[in-house]
């Protein structure tokens, strides 16, 4: 006999029950080094898997259109309350639903159909939704993009002023997914403000680097920041939209609910406020900083052990290897890590191919790693495992492989999860 609330998913539905266990293996078995991955807490998974995703509301807290809201009214305050504290902002929306929506409703509250918009370049470390050829956003919108300095990596800011000045956007970007360096914030908003062009800056990758404070903000110098709570934030999945200023909050309202969304994801919005909680604690500000030392001593091992960074090092949680030397894809090279139980992403690096199958990056991050406790010492041991592995490429050599995939096997048993 089953009983509906209370028989576990295993004997209700192995087949997912199953799945769900294996994925919890896996996770707890292999060093993640996606970049925009992290290892959310305890408390941050009791707030997703809680009844309140049966809770059905539209609208803000105080003016719904549901009733029974007075207890998620409370945890979306809390959570706006939180990140307003945390980023020092007055603005806060708590209930996109990713990173991709909050880009939209900011589009959509901002701006026309057919407005020219300035973004950094995908293949230069850019997003998506920053006015792709795929994205909406760029259907809609006449993009432009501006890139890197082919031999030091970083932001060719003239040419971002150029291409500002001779196509008047109306609104500039900041942030990507696959820039490893500090981003110069004021620059960029003075090249907004020298062509009257909204300035937002998208901090999907680094907002728990600048709520650890190990980051310049960039709410000092945006019109408009959104961000994911995802990657270094180390919550669940879901975006924010920020301001230090109120000017655009009316139209923010609207443009989440109900612009491009409906109800909330309730369970969802409590977890971002425990994340929003756990971020505003000295220990997360102690998990910043080993954040960014990981991160500066995996790329320095690399680099160390004869393998290419772009831009020759990181400022953030990151590294971008550039496998050209190597004759790897970043595809083959996502392979033979994965082999070792090192999870990672292939990723264009600038100037690379169109095609995801040539591209010839591999993107490491160290934000989740670093929440199960590995230090510098064992970044250092990682570091030559994947030099290790990569200078050995496709070549079949089971003893290397076995190897460091036991190095693996006994960092996660050191650094045990959930
Ligand atoms: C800079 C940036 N913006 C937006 C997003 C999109 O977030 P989501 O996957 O929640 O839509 C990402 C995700 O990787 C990102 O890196």
């Amino acid at each position: 006999m089953t009983n509906f609330f209370k028989s576990s998913i295993q004997i209700i539905d192995p087949l997912i029950g199953n799945a769900l266990n294996g994925e919890l293996m896996r996770q707890q078995n292999q060093i993640e080094l996606i970049a925009s991955e992290n290892i959310v807490s305890q408390a941050v998974l009791d707030a997703l898997s809680h009844p309140l995703t049966n809770k059905t509301l539209e609208g803000y807290p105080g003016n719904r259109f549901h009733g029974g809201g007075e207890f998620a009214d409370i945890i979306e305050q809390a959570a706006i309350a939180r990140a307003q504290a945390l980023f020092g902002c007055d603005y806060v929306n708590v209930q996109p639903h990713s990173g991709t929506q909050a880009n939209q409703a900011v589009f959509f509250a901002t701006l026309t159909p057919g407005d020219s918009i300035l973004s950094l370049n995908l293949s230069a470390g850019g997003h998506l939704s920053h006015g792709a050829s795929p994205n909406l956003s760029g259907r809609w919108f006449d993009a432009h993009h501006y890139g890197v300095d082919a031999d030091t990596g970083l932001i060719n800011y003239d040419d971002a002023e150029k291409t500002a000045k001779s196509i008047q956007p109306k609104m500039l970007i900041a942030g990507g997914s696959a820039y490893p360096r500090e981003i110069d914030f004021e620059r960029l908003a003075h090249i907004a403000k020298s062509v009257d062009a909204l300035f937002l800056v998208d901090m999907a990758h680094i907002a728990g680097l600048v709520a650890a404070g190990v980051h310049p903000s960039p709410l000092p110098y945006a019109d408009i920041v959104t961000c994911t709570t995802t990657k270094t934030l180390r919550g669940p999945r879901g975006g924010l939209i920020l301001s230090q200023d109120n000017a655009w909050s009316k139209k923010l309202q609207s443009a989440i609910f109900p612009g491009v969304q409906g109800s909330l994801h309730t369970q969802i919005i409590a977890a971002k406020a425990v994340c929003l909680g756990e971020a505003l604690t000295e220990e997360f500000q102690i998990y910043g900083k080993a954040v960014i030392d990981n991160a500066r001593t995996l790329a320095e091992t690399l680099i160390n052990n004869n393998i290419s960074v772009v831009s020759n090092g990181t400022d953030t949680h990151m590294a971008l290897l550039d496998l050209s030397a190597l004759n790897l894809t970043g595809q083959q090279a996502q392979q033979i890590l994965d082999k070792a139980s090192i999870t990672s992403n292939k990723n264009p690096i600038p100037f690379d191919a169109l095609k995801p199958s040539e591209w010839l990056g591999l993107r490491l991050g160290v934000s989740a790693a670093t929440t199960r406790g590995l230090d510098t010492t064992d970044f250092e041991l990682l570091g030559r495992i994947i030099s290790e592995l990569l200078h050995n490429g496709d070549r079949d050599n089971s003893s290397l492989l076995e190897r460091n995939k036991s190095k693996i096997m006994e960092l996660c048993r050191k650094h045990p999860i959930y």
